[in-house]
């Protein structure tokens, strides 16, 4: 893969730049900026390098039909406050627009094309609408590392036709992963939460061959507590669960990876309430599990504190409610006084993970938290990403 940050000579270069600026809108506010200021230093440096940039981006899912609560437009306000340049968005249709039309305003800084969802092209991976894409720049760059995972014509088909880059993000993305995947300093520790065990099943099993520890954590281990013979009253717990408990068990112990799960939880009679401390054999059928319990922190915390390399997706409770955060803040604050000892490298993902730190503002204190959502996933069990195989 060639990076965009080695190349020297950028100077008037057209480069079409795809970015993941799919953020949560409300109306046209933006709720989240996460994945725009990811993205800052990327457009800081190829306008350093003078380089002509068009962007490339989709927000939602708009099916090829152009809807005007899907344009990018509060993005380009975003990203124009922020930059301090123009940044001016295209709303003209991609297919009627010529390379000419480009870069002929002297106040042109950043070009940025109106959301290329809305093109039924773009999710068919176009190969005529990906070479009309290319025939706009002259460079291709991907710093979209979390659409990566899809074979759409802005991310696959595209470098079939110009040179082709990954960006600062992606390069970012693709090391921080490389070192708790292959490049690896043991001891290293996962810690996965969620509610749906059967989301991460793949996952889990990529992980158990390399990892020392994985702690289950979140709603998904009500199916461990569940198996081991105790009532969960009414916590979250899917369906036929045992054979994937079980297969994670017998793999395990083979791989020699210990599987950590909770000891004692929080409960509470509805999602609103406070807390009560309870050993596994304690939980009452009108009672649900909505955080780990003391004793658990205490055995995170030790295997925190022992591990080089630490993973870290998905939250230990239900952190909406503050009575049931402790677990989440415990596991986050333990992961930065060793990131800031430098005793570990730690990264962070999924969408809810990431919430739960800018709630606490934390988000800075790890060495990377990734803010793609099935990328990130599909490149922890171990897939190859059409993206990024495309850059190869
Ligand atoms: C994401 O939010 O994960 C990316 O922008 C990809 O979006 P998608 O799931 O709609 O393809």
């Amino acid at each position: 893969m060639r990076s965009i940050s080695n190349e020297k000579n950028l100077r008037d270069k057209k480069i079409l730049l795809r970015l993941d600026l799919n953020v949560p809108l409300n109306k046209r506010n933006i709720t989240d900026t996460t994945r725009i200021d990811k993205i800052l230093p990327t457009l800081k440096f190829l306008n350093k390098q003078k380089a002509k940039v068009i962007i490339l981006s989709h927000v939602g899912r708009p099916k090829g039909k152009i809807l005007k609560e899907l344009s990018l437009s509060p993005i380009c306000e975003n990203l124009k406050d922020q930059l301090g340049l123009n940044v001016k968005l295209i709303t003209q249709n991609i297919n009627e627009i010529k390379n000419k039309n480009f870069f002929n305003n002297f106040d042109e800084e950043i070009l940025m094309l109106e959301n290329i969802r809305f093109y039924l092209e773009e999710e068919k991976n176009d190969s005529k609408f990906a070479k009309h894409l290319a025939n706009l720049g002259d460079l291709y760059v991907n710093d979209a590392f979390s659409c990566s995972h899809r074979s759409h014509a802005s991310i696959v088909e595209i470098s079939k036709f110009l040179p082709s880059f990954s960006g600062l993000q992606l390069d970012a993305e693709i090391n921080a992963l490389t070192k708790i995947t292959s490049e690896i300093t043991k001891p290293i520790s996962c810690i996965i939460g969620g509610s749906k065990i059967s989301t991460k099943i793949n996952i889990i099993k990529n992980l158990i061959p390399k990892f020392d520890n994985i702690i289950i954590v979140g709603g998904m281990a009500n199916n461990f507590i569940k198996y081991y013979g105790h009532n969960i009253g009414l916590s979250i717990k899917e369906k036929n669960c045992d054979l994937i408990v079980e297969e994670i068990i017998s793999l395990s112990k083979k791989q020699k990876c210990k599987i950590i799960y909770p000891e004692d939880v929080l409960v509470s009679k509805n999602l609103n309430g406070s807390g009560k401390i309870k050993e596994l054999n304690e939980i009452l059928s009108d009672e649900m599990i909505l955080d780990i319990g003391p004793k658990t922190i205490v055995k995170i915390i030790n295997i925190i504190n022992k591990s080089k390399t630490l993973l870290w997706n998905g939250p230990a409770g239900y952190f909406e409610n503050p009575n049931f955060a402790n677990g989440s803040i415990q596991i986050a604050k333990t992961i930065i006084k060793n990131n800031k000892s430098d005793k570990i490298f730690s990264v962070v993902g999924g969408g809810d993970t990431v919430s739960l730190l800018n709630s606490i503002k934390a988000v800075d204190s790890f060495n990377f938290v990734s803010t793609a959502g099935g990328a990130f996933l599909e490149y922890l069990e171990g897939k190859k990403l059409p993206g990024i195989t495309a850059l190869s």
